[in-house]
């Protein structure tokens, strides 16, 4: 299918300067996958071939691709205020975008600081937490629990807590005194499970030994995140967080949802908080916030973790900490134009209601020959495939290769995992469509 009434956009011809974040840049040079424009469900090639979008771009085009009123608030926001400095000063908007996320996360969540990715919203939340507990007269608090796969962004905070070796062992000694959870993820008690797994909420109880280990006095804040997107679509045990919760009620640790992935929609819920009933003392959000429009990040803390810096000389910030463009004009007008539309559009419900019908979709992959495990919940699917015997994640990095240049539809890859995790404004028949591709794929690269 070739984009309507469009010219072509230049291709580049030279590629060397860009150094390709996450990618294996001498492959992706040999044959690029370029993207040069996107409407809606679909992305588009400089050529004008059409690339269904089977993953949110990178799990942030919740409402879809190049909405008008998105891209009218920025073209607005563009020509009334550029940028107002993030310190001191502030803008409108970013009350009104504040506001609103704290109406939608639950309880009294109802304190946002802004920023501009998920890294940096995790590093943010980690800050809050040490600085809570020294103001309290805690300073001894200092420890952080993560999670093996976990993944929380780039920034040594974020790989400290997380739980990726290849995106921790080339950096060095990273923060000390973190320790980490197991993973959740057991094949043989949980393959092909449909939402979340019976087995593994005993696995929260490990936070117990950990306590027992080092002494609550010492640790300062657990995180994790409710579902892991990027290690593979793994989806909390029943039971799971709310244990979780319980151990750091009893020690007095905070619990920190990461949710760049997870808010706005991706589990049929504003936030997956909700979607467990288990609220946390802060939530890190990104991506969806703008549909992944412009940058920005943030944190949702409880009021009382607010009220706890409100102290000492008013005219003395109470945080040492913040961004340049920390709430930037254009995000906000982004994120409130994209609030507005989850809100209209009902994208929030939509997720909910399709979930059936794209688990069972993706379910029904599990007969081809080489899928070892399929994992669902939410407009999210996570499918794994047997290696080739001679190199890990090749045989998922073909799959990804012939999506784009053979099917038209774009994937995402982890390991040998493949994620499928389109925008809530995805169609049965786009469903049914997307996995009909992945399924002639992964026939052609067994
Ligand atoms: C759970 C989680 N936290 C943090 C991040 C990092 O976000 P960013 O790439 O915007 O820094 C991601 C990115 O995928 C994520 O999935």
């Amino acid at each position: 299918m070739a984009e309507p009434n469009r010219r072509s956009a230049a291709v580049p011809n030279d590629l060397e300067a860009f150094w390709v974040p996450f990618t294996p840049n001498r492959a992706f040079k040999r044959a690029p996958r370029l993207i040069a424009r996107a409407k809606d469900m679909h992305y588009y090639t400089p050529e004008g071939r059409a690339v269904l979008d089977g993953t949110a771009g990178l799990w942030c085009t919740n409402a879809g691709h190049n909405r008008a009123p998105i891209v009218e608030a920025i073209q607005r926001q563009a020509e009334e205020l550029d940028y107002a400095p993030a310190f001191q000063f502030a803008h409108p908007k970013s009350f009104e975008l504040a506001s609103r996320i704290a109406a939608l996360a639950p309880a009294d969540l109802d304190r946002v600081f802004f920023c501009n990715s998920g890294s940096e919203a995790v590093d943010t939340a980690l800050k809050i937490a040490l600085a809570f507990h020294n103001v309290r007269g805690q300073a001894s608090r200092t420890r952080l629990i993560g999670r093996e796969r976990g993944y929380h962004g780039v920034g040594f905070g974020g790989i400290s807590v997380g739980g990726i070796v290849s995106n921790r062992k080339h950096f060095g000694t990273l923060l000390a005194g973190v320790d980490h959870l197991p993973a959740t993820y057991n094949r043989e008690r949980q393959a092909f499970t449909k939402g979340e797994p019976e087995w593994g909420a005993h696995l929260a109880d490990d936070l117990d030994r950990i306590v027992a280990l080092h002494d609550a006095s010492t640790i300062a804040a657990v995180i994790v995140e409710p579902m892991a997107g990027s290690t593979g679509v793994l989806p909390p045990p029943k039971g799971y967080l709310e244990r979780l919760r319980a151990i750091c009620d009893r020690h007095g640790i905070l619990l920190i949802f990461d949710e760049v992935i997870t808010g706005f929609g991706r589990l049929g819920h504003a936030f997956a908080a909700e979607r467990y009933g288990v609220t946390p003392d802060m939530i890190t959000f990104a991506k969806g916030i703008t549909s992944g429009a412009v940058p920005m990040g943030g944190v949702i803390a409880r009021e009382g973790i607010y009220d706890a810096f409100m102290r000492g000389p008013e005219h003395v910030a109470e945080l040492f900490h913040g961004y340049t463009y920390s709430a930037h004009p254009l995000a906000c007008a982004a994120g409130l134009a994209t609030l507005d539309l989850y809100r209209d559009e009902k994208l929030f419900e939509r997720a909910k209601a399709l979930e059936p019908r794209f688990a069972d979709a993706a379910m029904a992959l599990k007969s081809v020959p080489g899928v070892l495990d399929i994992r669902t919940v939410g407009l999210t699917a996570g499918i794994d495939l047997a290696s080739r015997p001679d190199a890990f994640g090749k045989r998922a990095y073909e799959a990804m290769e012939r999506s784009f240049h053979d099917e038209g539809v774009m994937i995402r890859i982890t390991g040998e995992t493949l994620a499928l995790t389109p925008p809530l404004i995805v169609s049965e028949a786009q469903i049914g469509e997307i996995f009909e591709k992945v399924t002639r794929v992964i026939k052609a690269v067994m």
